[in-house]
This record gives C-alpha cells, sequence and structure tokens, in this order.
C-alpha cells in the first residue's frame, strides 16, 4: 500500500505521463502525453519507486483526479505512480498560459519582436502571483510525496520557482532541475522585470543540481547567474555526464551544481513501434497522396512559432519557384499538430501554416500532384509513417532545446534519409556533422539545403544517416534519466 512521504524518486513536472478525455458515455479515457519531455521521462518505467507529480490540464483530467484520489490507477497510466495535482482553472491557466507558454517560452527561445514585444503591467503582475501560487502547489506535494532524503526532479520553466520552495519546506530533500528548453542569453534574459529575472535564477538555483540539454543553454543560463544576481561561478571541465569536474555556481552560500545531458531516442522503442501494422496503414494512406516516384520532404511539429513551420515553408515555395524542374517530382508532407491553443498567438501561427500551404498549393498544384500535404491532427502513427517515407527531414526551428524529431528520423526512416538541420536546434551538436545545416531565419539557404538533400547521392544519404542514427540513440531516455539521478546523488 502507499503511504504518504513513500517515494525515494519523484519528479515534478506540468503535464504528465497521461491526458485524459471525456468518452461519449460519460467514461474517461486516458492516453498518453506529449511532447519530449514526456517522452523521455515515460522511460521512468513501472518497476521504480518513483512518483510523478504533474497538473491536471484541463476538465477531464480534474474529473480524474476526483474519481481517483491521491493518485491515479496505474492500469491507466502505464504503470507510473502519478498524482495529478487539481490546481484552481484560473490560477492554472494564468500560470500556464499568462507566464510558461508566453513570457518564459518567449523568451527562452528569443521570439520577442514586434508585434509581440513584451510589456510588463498590473495584469502581468497578476499572471506573475498565480505563476508562484502554481509552484507553491507542486512544492507542497512534493513536499507531501518525498520520502526522507529522496531525489527530488523538477522539470522545465513551468516550475521555474519549484526547487527554491522545496529547499524551504524540505532541507533535507535531494533537488534537481532539467530544462527541457533553451536558455536565454543574459541580454535577452533581462527583458524580464528585475524581481521576475531574479526569481526565476534564484528558482532554479534552489536545485542542488540544474541541468539542460546542452553546453551551450547550460552555459547561458550561468551567465545569466553571474550577471543578473552576482552569483559567483567556478567553471568546470565537463559537463559532469561522464565523470568531469562540473561548473558550480555559489549564490547566497548555497552551491549549484551544473550539468548536461542530452536526451536521445529511443531507438528500440521506435523502431519496434513503426513496425506496426496501424504504421502501415498511415504509410499507405501518406503514399497515396504523395503519388508515385515522388520524392518526400517531411517535417513533424507542435505548431508554434518556435518550429518555424512557415519560414521552411516559403524554403519549398523557393525551392519550386527556382529550381523548376522539382515540380511535379517532389511533395512536402507538413505534420503539424496544433499546440497551447488557448493563446491567441499560437492559434493564429496555426491559422498561417494552414495559409500558406494552401497558397502554394492554389499556386503549384496541378491535377495530379498536391505539393504540401498538410495534417494537422495529432497523430503518432502517421508521425512515424512519414519518418519511414522521408527522403529529406526539414528541422529548421528557431531555437529549440533539442528537438527530438531531428534524433528520430534517423532512427526510423526506411532508405536513409538525408536531415535539413538549423544550427539552432540544440540536436545539432551531436548532429550536425552529418546534418545540412541551415540558419533558420535564411529562407534561400534553406531552399538551397532542401535541393542538396534531395540531391545527395543515395550511397552517401546511407552513410550520414546510419551516423546520424548512431549519434541520435547515444543516450537513450532510460539512461538519460538515470545518469541524472546518479549525479543528482554524487555530493
Ligand atoms: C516542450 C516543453 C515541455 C512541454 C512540451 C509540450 O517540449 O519543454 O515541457 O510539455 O513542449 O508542450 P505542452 O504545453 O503541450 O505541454
Amino acid at each position: 500500500m502507499v503511504t504518504e512521504r513513500s517515494a525515494q524518486v519523484v519528479v515534478a513536472s506540468n503535464r504528465g505521463p497521461v491526458a485524459h478525455a471525456f468518452a461519449e458515455d460519460g467514461g474517461l479515457t486516458a492516453r498518453r502525453g506529449g511532447g519530449g519531455l514526456v517522452s523521455g521521462l515515460s522511460a521512468i518505467g513501472p518497476d521504480t519507486d518513483a512518483v510523478w507529480v504533474c497538473a491536471a490540464l484541463g476538465d477531464a483530467d480534474r474529473e480524474a483526479v476526483r474519481r481517483a484520489g491521491r493518485r491515479l490507477d496505474a492500469d491507466d497510466t502505464g504503470g507510473q505512480s502519478v498524482r495529478m495535482l487539481d490546481i484552481p482553472p484560473e490560477i492554472f491557466g494564468a500560470a500556464y498560459n499568462g507566464v510558461a507558454n508566453s513570457v518564459l517560452w518567449f523568451t527562452h527561445h528569443l521570439l520577442y519582436q514586434t508585434p509581440l514585444e513584451p510589456s510588463f503591467d498590473a495584469e502581468a503582475a497578476g499572471r506573475w502571483a498565480a505563476y508562484e501560487a502554481y509552484n507553491t502547489a507542486f512544492a507542497d506535494a512534493l513536499a507531501e510525496e518525498a520520502a526522507e532524503g529522496a531525489a527530488v526532479l523538477v522539470q522545465d520553466y513551468h516550475l521555474a520557482l519549484t526547487s527554491a520552495l522545496l529547499r524551504e519546506r524540505r532541507p533535507d530533500l535531494r533537488v534537481g532541475h532539467f530544462s527541457h528548453t533553451p536558455w536565454a542569453p543574459p541580454d535577452y534574459f533581462r527583458l524580464l522585470p528585475d524581481a521576475t529575472a531574479a526569481a526565476v535564477l534564484r528558482g532554479v538555483l534552489g536545485a542542488d543540481r540544474a541541468a539542460f540539454l546542452t553546453r551551450r543553454w547550460a552555459d547561458a543560463f550561468t551567465a545569466c547567474c553571474a550577471e543578473v544576481l552576482g552569483a559567483e561561478v567556478s567553471y568546470g571541465t565537463g559537463d559532469g555526464d561522464g565523470g568531469d569536474t562540473e561548473t558550480r555556481i555559489t549564490y547566497a552560500g548555497r552551491t549549484t551544481r551544473i550539468g548536461v545531458h542530452g536526451l536521445g531516442a529511443d531507438g528500440r522503442f521506435l523502431r519496434e513501434r513503426s513496425r506496426r501494422p496501424d504504421v502501415a496503414e498511415r504509410m499507405a494512406e501518406l503514399r497515396a497522396e504523395i503519388g508515385p516516384d515522388r520524392r518526400t520532404i517531411v517535417r513533424v511539429d507542435r505548431t508554434e512559432l518556435s518550429k518555424n513551420i512557415v519560414r521552411g515553408l516559403h524554403a519549398y515555395r523557393e525551392l519550386l519557384t527556382e529550381r523548376p524542374e522539382w515540380r511535379e517530382r517532389v511533395v512536402h508532407v507538413a505534420l503539424a499538430y496544433p499546440s497551447r491553443q488557448d493563446l491567441a498567438v499560437y492559434r493564429d501561427y496555426t491559422a498561417e501554416v494552414g495559409r500558406v500551404a494552401e497558397k502554394i498549393n492554389a499556386d503549384f498544384g496541378t491535377p495530379g500532384w498536391t505539393p504540401v500535404v498538410l495534417h494537422v491532427r495529432d497523430d503518432f502513427a502517421r508521425s512515424l509513417a512519414a519518418y519511414r517515407l522521408a527522403d529529406v527531414a526539414l528541422v529548421n526551428p528557431i531555437r529549440d532545446g533539442m528537438n527530438l524529431v531531428a534524433k528520430e528520423v534517423p532512427v526510423v526512416s526506411d532508405a536513409g534519409c538525408a536531415l535539413v538541420l538549423s544550427r539552432e536546434a540544440g540536436a545539432h551538436e551531436e548532429l550536425g556533422a552529418d546534418a545540412l545545416t541551415v540558419n533558420p531565419y535564411d529562407v534561400t539557404a534553406t531552399a538551397h539545403a532542401l535541393h542538396d538533400a534531395l540531391t545527395m547521392e543515395p550511397e552517401e544519404r546511407t552513410e550520414r544517416n546510419v551516423r546520424l542514427a548512431a549519434a541520435a540513440t547515444a543516450l537513450p531516455p532510460a539512461k538519460w534519466f538515470l545518469r541524472q539521478l546518479d549525479a543528482l546523488r554524487e555530493d
């Protein structure tokens, strides 16, 4: 039986491993949550003594919490022990939409620009108060769930204040914070009101160890702590992911270690999952939409501004304009799944993606050829089918913590796929040598890279793909998780 304070390992994230929906008969259905964070953490597996604390994200999740009590039924969560927090909707909405997915997401991804300039007024202060309350709710729940001396792994920008709040409640715990996003460089981070910027940094420094997906994001965080807080930094020789010494940040009498763990793709799972019949069915459907003897450029994203889908479509348009020999011979399969639709800026971007795709089809399409095949309904089997069919994968984010699509396509692709990859994706640190690198703002260079990718000799493409797949699976999720845990438990 589960008792209070029972867990030796506690994980905290906004989005948990399951999302509920109402069925027609009024019952509840549960399915796996989406996004890179959930993919990574799902490797925790049912056999570890871990509790996963997450937020109820809508009415169906709230209903599931009401029916289940403190922890959800393991049958519905893939065997994991999950505590979902029923945070009042107005607090949750202001924290998740009004702070995390607008202010903090836009800051770390360098997305603020006209007409999206930040402005911090009395209403913004109200949303910030909600963000504090939401982080406090997590800290309270974690303090309840963690056993004496347990390891607590706090995830991402939604919970930037939680580590410090938890330390106040439970100084006995080992607390780690992991950022799945980039971290803004100091000059950009200073767009935030001074008190907010300092609170975010102090919140993360409440952890014993703060870890990032790449060295670049870790260094940006370290620079922010030095410049904004005046913290003292002792630079290590490595990333703490293999015995090197770690960078240490000392502030207000405490020291926080800085680590880097580059989350990789789960090769075994992806290979097995992509061979199932539902994926074969989706492949047949996509093949029918693509048409015979055509090359395929694939992209798969949540639809939001950092993914740079619109510039990707403009680059494809430029390819068709400048290289008319590709007309009728190539199809761009764009799977662009709606994300965070409560916020107007995400909704507008989603609509723009649809408009730009339609315009390309109207301007270039012929009775037997649809240049852009756009799908917007989230469907994991279809994503895998597209990966298998891809000749070229386009991954061109403005900025991305890692980007797991760049790592998944080479693992799954049937014939070996050429990867056009933004130098601003975290994945570029590991995959850059065998990808075609692009500056995400440079539409013309992206169009050239698409052409180079389409004309790459099959032998070279296969060789590069083999190396890409090996690099992509170097640190699969289960190992990634255990490395963090081991590092956190070390002194
Ligand atoms: C990114 C974030 C995750 C988040 C995911 C999906 O990967 O780092 O924390 O879960 O996006 O976004 P959503 O808002 O749908 O949870």
